[in-house]
């Protein structure tokens, strides 16, 4: 540590580790990143995702655009530069929280390869788990829970992703949950049981 990192982080050796937060959770901290096109049912998987881990007693935390762009990025927008800032305040914060051992769950289109790329690596490759919400773009549209395709198509949202502005899918997800065809509750139910086996820590519950 540099004589200036050690100004800036004068009391890093008195902090209470991050394995002892854990051993006190019972779990291990990681980011569950969801990917996935506006309407793919990213914060619907999560919520449910979520609900379950929390009733096998686990501790967790949604960022999702709700309370992310409207509070801590409420001065950002859709240009490839303002999500690209958006994406690295969220992972700058989700690291902190896995660092604090708590199972945080982000869902935000991340709409590129290099955006997603920056994530992992402010979060750090092993605390880091992609899940690509695979919805083709045609479902996403027919459903257009919040009207925003018919007013891209409309011309009246500009830069929406999928329509006018880039989506590119994840080529090896960690995860990848294809949602045509299945229901909510077994699409929540194939990540629940793939998220608990890698947040369960077997030293604590044993
Ligand atoms: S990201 O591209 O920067 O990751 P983020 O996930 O935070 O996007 O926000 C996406 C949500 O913002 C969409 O689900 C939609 O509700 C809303 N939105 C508003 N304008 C746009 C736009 N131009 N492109 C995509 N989503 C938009």
């Amino acid at each position: 540590m540099s004589a200036q990192d050690r100004h800036i982080h004068p009391i890093h050796d008195r902090l209470v580790q991050r394995t002892d937060k854990e051993v006190l959770l019972g779990q291990r901290g990681c980011v569950v990143w969801m990917t996935g096109l506006s309407g793919s049912g990213k914060s619907t998987i999560a919520i449910g995702l979520e609900r379950r881990l929390h009733e096998q007693g686990l501790l967790t935390l949604v960022l999702d655009g709700d309370n992310v762009r409207t509070g801590i990025n409420n001065n950002l927008g859709f240009s490839a530069a303002d999500r690209t800032e958006n994406i690295r305040r969220i992972a700058e914060v989700a690291k902190l929280f896995a660092q604090s051992g708590v199972v945080t769950i982000c869902c935000f289109i991340s709409p590129t390869v290099e955006i997603r790329q920056q994530a992992r690596m402010i979060i750090g490759a092993d605390d880091f788990i992609e899940v690509f919400i695979d919805t083709p773009l045609e479902e996403c549209e027919a459903r257009d829970v919040k009207g925003l395709y018919a007013k891209a198509r409309a011309g009246e949202v500009k830069d929406f992703t999928g329509i006018s502005a880039p989506f590119e899918a994840p080529e090896h997800p960690d995860i990848r949950i294809a949602t045509s065809g299945r229901d909510e509750a077994e699409c929540i139910t194939d990540l629940y049981e793939r998220i608990l086996l890698r947040v369960k820590r077997a030293d604590v519950h044993a």
